[in-house]
């Protein structure tokens, strides 16, 4: 019998959040310690206080842990601790030592694993999300796409209306109701109370998040809020400025870039499988016209930072491109 440990954090008491949390956190343990549902003999969960809205036992039912005997209960309130966390214990059958999972705060509560950030930074289309995505599985940590959350503030400034000015805009970020959520592993970004994950990814979204992100309120606010994110846990942020700007003491920092062509041809195929009609021509265009903004901006434009590896894909893959990231972390580690 084996006694496996682990824990998480959600980032707000909402039952959404909760349900995905625990699945992660179990599927992951489960899936390290090669476990069957069979396996599994019992499992002890508890959380902190501030965890009132959803049962977490009933989360680990609903991610199909119904077959063993479950038990949660609520931790004392102590103070100083981590909040908004929830642990588990699990009792499973076989032999070997136990692989524990301790997935975003939470890895704060294992100081023998050291906390660490990885910067992506790139033009668009240059793979860096694909790359993030799956490096943040590899490494079992969190990735924040900060593209998402320009591209956000694109979609409330376009759809109130409002002037890409920084006077008109400077209310509109000041009252901004933007969240950052996780749920089955994957970040939604919630603006208003809505789930704007697919509609911030609109051809005319992008084109408008790449300008109004030259604006100072607009920077600021969205790097005080990926700083906050980033400070809580390992993670990897893919950009425009991580490694200049939000995260310049990041661990790890890579320039991810490749030719016009090639970046136009990868969103091309992103858009058709979302049903968009793509015109090759005109979205290299876009992407070029993008770049430029990007770069020449006053406020953080896009730039390697003198100590991020530049990595060109243009004739690599991405399992390649992640592989070669992967190893080079691996190597400082
Ligand atoms: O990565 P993306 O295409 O989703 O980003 C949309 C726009 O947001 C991009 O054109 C520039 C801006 N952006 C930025 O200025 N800084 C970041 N860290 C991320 C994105």
């Amino acid at each position: 019998m084996r006694a496996i440990r682990g824990a998480t954090t959600v980032s707000c008491d909402c039952a959404e959040e909760i349900r995905s949390a625990v699945g992660e956190l179990l599927c992951k343990i489960k899936e390290k310690n090669s476990l069957s549902y069979s396996d599994i003999v019992c499992i002890l969960l508890s959380n902190t206080s501030d965890i009132v809205s959803f049962y977490p036992a009933k989360a680990a039912r609903e991610a199909g842990f119904s077959s063993c005997a479950l038990y949660s209960s609520a931790e004392p309130e102590i103070a100083g601790a981590l909040p908004l966390c929830i642990r588990v214990m699990v009792f499973a059958e076989g032999e070997g030592a136990a692989k524990h999972v301790y997935l975003r705060g939470a890895a704060n509560l294992r100081k023998d694993l050291k906390k660490f950030a990885i910067a992506l930074d790139g033009p668009s289309g240059s793979g860096k999300s694909t790359v993030a995505k799956r490096l943040a599985e590899e490494f079992d940590i969190l990735y924040l796409d900060t593209g998402a959350m320009y591209r956000a503030c694109a979609l409330k400034a376009l759809s109130t209306g409002c002037a890409f000015e920084e006077k008109a805009l400077e209310p509109l970020i000041g009252a901004l109701d933007l969240r950052i959520l996780y749920r089955d592993g994957r970040q939604h970004t919630v603006l208003d109370g809505r789930d704007v994950s697919e509609e911030i990814r609109r051809p005319e979204v992008s084109m408008a998040a790449s300008k109004i992100s030259a604006f100072a309120c607009v920077r600021k606010k969205m790097v005080e809020m990926q700083r906050k994110i980033a400070a809580e846990q390992s993670c990897v942020l893919d950009g425009r400025d991580i490694g200049t700007a939000v995260l310049p003491d990041a661990e790890f920092k890579f320039f991810i870039t490749a030719d016009s062509a090639t970046r136009a041809k990868r969103r091309g195929r992103e858009l058709e499988e979302k049903g968009y009609a793509v015109d090759y021509e005109r979205l290299r265009e876009e992407i070029e016209e993008r770049d430029r903004n990007d770069s020449t901006r006053k406020i953080s434009p896009l730039r390697r930072a003198d100590d991020a590896e530049l990595v060109d894909t243009s004739a690599m893959t991405i399992d390649e491109v992640v592989a070669y990231i992967k190893k080079k972390i691996q190597e400082k580690v």
